[in-house]
Formats: structure tokens, C-alpha cells, sequence
């Protein structure tokens, strides 16, 4: 569909407002609940939700809600996005309420980040039991290494390691392996699993998957193993994936299918309730992968996806 006047004067219209240049500001780095709009503006929640109103009427930003949390986005798909990409470059990030507005994001952001640490802090030594909750894991590890099965794996990177369980399982696929994730007492119990088993091909360190600190096109094979789920900005760990991978090598990426158990953010920490197949094929795809196979599997209570990408 092409832009109509109206298409126009609706967005610049929505866009022409100081709150709301302050909100489009904020959606450069990816999705955003009221609450945390609230937090760093300093407004009341129904001020907010009126702005974000507007600007998803005139289509610069998408919601989409998933059990009592609704996520805003800058608007990807047609040809309003154009549209909304060629306004976020107008946006003076360095102006000084613009960039106070980003520290006070940044601030949240840690904030959520040192909960979910914590989390992981408390449950290393239980994580073992708990992942495979609900899941049904041998099945989907089976899958893992029939998928991979004609790729030859000479490095592998295991994102979000926690307690190592994909290295272990890909020991014998891959020559090298690193796995790398946030928490330093999921990685201590990580070492002493590759300890034991004498895996010394396998490493493991601290790192973060937005910033791998990786040179480009140095690794065959990607994994994300239930972690999307805790990603802020799932489409930014996705580009960044991209960006390490090798021509020819391959992503796999494990996660829950949407569903309603919002109990898995209090007790277990998660920011999304899962995510549809569309969703991931469509990070994938802006990040310049192609979708090999999209597989699904159902758990007792939770379903399964498994993302199959590839760097052409
Ligand atoms: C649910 S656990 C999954 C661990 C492992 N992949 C498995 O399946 O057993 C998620 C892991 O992601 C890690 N994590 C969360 N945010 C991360 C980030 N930004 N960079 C790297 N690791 C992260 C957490 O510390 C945690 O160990």
C-alpha cells in the first residue's frame, strides 16, 4: 500500500508533540511496556497511553499484548515504516532532555536486568531441574543435532549458556565451542559440568549477547536456548548473531510458543510470554537470515518452537 497525504499529515501530526518525540526517542533501542514509558517520563500512566494512542493510530508504533502486559514497537512492516525510519533520523539524540530521557532508560533497564540476575543468581544450582520444566527436552535436543546434522561445525557459540547444557550436548559436532552469558554463577556451575566430563574444547565466559565481542563471520553454528524470552531487544541480539556468523553457517533458536502464564515473570523472571513463529522469522529475515525450518513441539503445558536460520 502507498502513503497517502493523509498517511502523512496523520504521522507528522501524531510525531509533532514534544512527549511524543520524547516517547519515538526512546523506541530507538526496541520494545517498551507503559510502566517503564512512565517511569522515565515522570507522567501519569494515562497521559502515556493517550500518547501511544496517537502514535499507533497514525502507524509509528505497533502494541501488541501479551497476558497483563501490552509492548509498544516502532511500526517494521510496509511502507509506513519508511516512513517511521526516515523520522527517527530527524530525531537530535543529543539533545540534552533527549539524552536525559535515555540515562533514565538506561537506569530501568538495569534495574529489570539485576532482577532477572538475580534470579539466575539464586537458581544456578537448581537450573538443571528447572529447565526442563514444562519442555520436552529430549525431544528437542534430538532435533538440534538432526538439524545441524550436514553443517560441519568447526565453532560454535552457545548464547545464554547458563549451566552449559548446549555445549555439552553438541561435544561431539563441534570442534571448538564457546558459551557465553551474563550470570557468573551460571557459568561456574557450567565449568565445573565441562570440568567433569573432560570437555576441554568447550569454554565458557562472561559476556552479553548484544555485544559479543566477537570479530565478524567467525563462527559456524549460533544457539539461543530458551533466552530470547529474557531479551529486551530480542531483533538487536539477533543482528548481532548475524553479524558472527560465517556464509553458510546456520541459527537455532528454542523458545516458547505465546501462551499465558504470567506467573513465568514473577517466579521465573521472563520479559515475553513467548513469541509467535512470524515474529522470530521476521527478526531473522531483517537481520539478513533466511528461515531453513520452523518446527513446533508440545510440552505439557507450554509449546516449543524451534527457529532454523541460515546466513546466505
Ligand atoms: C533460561 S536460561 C537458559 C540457559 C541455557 N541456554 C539452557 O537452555 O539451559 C537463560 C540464560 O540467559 C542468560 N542471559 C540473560 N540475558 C543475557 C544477555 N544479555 N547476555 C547473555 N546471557 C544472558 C541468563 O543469565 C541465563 O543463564
Amino acid at each position: 500500500m502507498n502513503l497517502t497525504v493523509e498517511n502523512i499529515l496523520l504521522a507528522l501530526k501524531a510525531a509533532g508533540e514534544e512527549t511524543r518525540i520524547r516517547i519515538l526517542a526512546l523506541f530507538r533501542s526496541g520494545e517498551l511496556t507503559v510502566t517503564e514509558l512512565v517511569t522515565v517520563l515522570r507522567q501519569s500512566q494515562p497521559r502515556i497511553s493517550r500518547h501511544l494512542r496517537l502514535l499507533c493510530e497514525a502507524g509509528l508504533l505497533e502494541r501488541h499484548r501479551e497476558g497483563t502486559w501490552i509492548f509498544y514497537r516502532l511500526n517494521e512492516s510496509g511502507e509506513k515504516a519508511k516512513l517511521v525510519k526516515s523520522l527517527m533520523e530527524y530525531i537530535p539524540y543529543s539533545d540534552q532532555m533527549l539524552q536525559h530521557d535515555q540515562e533514565r532508560l538506561l537506569e530501568v533497564k538495569k534495574e529489570r536486568e539485576k532482577k532477572a540476575a538475580q534470579y539466575f543468581q539464586e537458581n544456578a544450582a537448581n537450573w538443571d531441574k528447572i529447565r526442563s520444566l514444562y519442555v520436552p527436552e529430549q525431544q528437542v535436543e534430538a532435533y538440534l543435532l538432526d538439524v545441524t546434522r550436514d553443517l560441519e561445525v568447526n565453532d560454535l557459540l552457545d548464547v545464554g549458556t547458563g549451566t552449559g547444557r548446549m555445549l555439552e550436548l553438541f561435544k561431539n559436532r563441534a570442534k571448538h565451542g564457546v558459551g557465553i552469558d551474563l550470570s557468573r554463577e551460571m557459568l561456574a556451575i557450567a565449568r565445573s559440568h565441562l570440568e567433569k566430563q573432560d570437555i576441554a574444547h568447550m569454554q565458557v565466559r562472561q559476556g552479553d549477547m548484544y555485544d559479543l565481542a566477537l570479530k565478524d563471520e567467525c563462527m559456524d553454528l549460533v544457539i539461543f536456548h530458551q533466552v530470547l524470552h529474557f531479551a529486551d531487544d530480542a531483533l538487536a541480539a539477533i543482528k548481532e548473531t548475524a553479524r558472527i556468523l560465517r556464509k553458510g553457517g546456520r541459527v537455532l533458536i528454542v523458545d516458547f510458543m505465546p501462551h499465558d502464564m504470567e506467573k513465568l515473570r514473577e517466579d521465573y523472571a521472563h520479559r515475553r510470554l513467548g513469541f509467535s513463529i512470524d515474529e522470530v522469522n521476521d527478526w531473522c529475515m531483517v537481520s539478513g537470515l533466511s528461515i531453513l525450518s520452523n518446527e513446533i513441539m508440545r510440552g505439557s503445558e507450554l509449546d516449543i518452537a524451534i527457529w532454523t536460520a541460515s546466513k546466505e
